[in-house]
């Protein structure tokens, strides 16, 4: 039996050993592409695999075609819109996310992008603090509501929806729940997305949401780039010079939004939310954990598909 760890962004070491501890007490074999630049390099690695560890990969038709002998995909990793899962389940692959485990890592890089902002990127002028300020946050899953206690700690006043969560349940929290993602834009100073990429999110956060943030508002996405509407953004920063975008998934129109605002626009190089040893660890030992335990006992707890 064997166990791919395909991931174009590596593992810390730390985590790679521990996935083939847990891989090799199961009695399988492990196999590791890293760091691979071409697509070609992932459907050969695939092809004689039983199961297959992912981060941020694409896990598409061609790549699924290409995997003759898999059984299950696990996204070592909250977000699973890089996996066709329509493909998965017609080839008979049983797809998996490991929720939370990742989830402190990037509410920890949230809060750190925050005090870069309000800093004005460490330029040496007079900047602002967060303590007192209402950030709002759209999604009060595992991230929301890290990013919730963490903020608790800088004296933020917390605000959130959330679609799918009830509004008791962020009120036990400790956090005001708001009505809609309109309100939620209109009540905060800043708002940090948490929401996964679907048909129904792509291009939602447009300018007439980030238009109602007040003066000086700033919007926070370590979510996925596709749920901003880049165009109609970059629209009302021109218009709105007091806003700011801070990114860790680089908007595909990062260039002229570089361009435009230097002083009011941040995108780290490669997304960086996940990218902690601790983080690694979790969602990695996880993924392993869940593979051996479908193959094992059928466990199919985290399926999403
Ligand atoms: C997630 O969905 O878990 C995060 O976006 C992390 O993605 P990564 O594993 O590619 O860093």
């Amino acid at each position: 039996m064997k166990v791919l760890v395909a991931t174009e962004k590596p593992f810390a070491p730390v985590a790679v050993k521990g996935i083939k501890e847990v891989v090799e007490a199961a009695g399988y074999e492990l196999a590791l592409l890293e760091k691979y630049t071409e697509k070609s390099q992932l459907l050969a690695a695939v092809a004689d695999a039983d199961a297959m560890i992912i981060r941020s990969d694409k896990v598409d038709a061609e790549v699924l075609d290409a995997a003759k002998q898999l059984k299950i995909v696990v996204r070592a990793g909250a977000g699973y819109d890089n996996i066709d899962l329509a493909a998965a389940t017609a080839h008979n692959v049983v797809a998996m996310n490991t929720p939370g485990q990742n989830a402190n890592a990037v509410a920890e890089l949230v809060m750190g992008m925050l005090v870069y902002a309000v800093r004005n990127f460490y330029n040496g002028k007079a900047g602002t603090e967060l303590l007192g300020k209402k950030l709002g946050i759209l999604a009060f899953g595992n991230v929301g509501r890290n990013v919730a206690r963490i903020a608790k700690g800088f004296g933020m006043e917390i605000l959130a929806f959330d679609a799918y969560c009830p509004a008791e349940a962020i009120e036990a929290a400790g956090v005001k729940a708001v009505k809609s993602t309109a309100e939620l834009f209109e009540q905060s100073d800043i708002v940090s997305l948490h929401i996964p990429a679907t048909p129904e999110t792509t291009k939602s956060i447009n300018a007439d949401l980030v238009g109602k943030l007040p003066k000086g508002g700033i919007l926070i996405n370590t979510a996925r780039k596709e749920v901003v509407d880049e165009a109609s953004l970059l629209k009302l920063m021109e218009e709105r010079t007091d806003l700011k975008y801070i990114a860790d998934i680089k908007p595909d129109a990062d260039a002229e939004f570089a361009a435009k605002f230097a002083d009011r626009y941040f995108a780290t190089p490669k997304k960086m939310g996940a990218q902690t040893a601790e983080a690694n660890i979790n969602a990695g030992l996880a993924a392993a954990n869940q593979i051996v335990g479908f193959f094992k006992e059928g466990i199919t707890k985290f399926k999403v598909n």
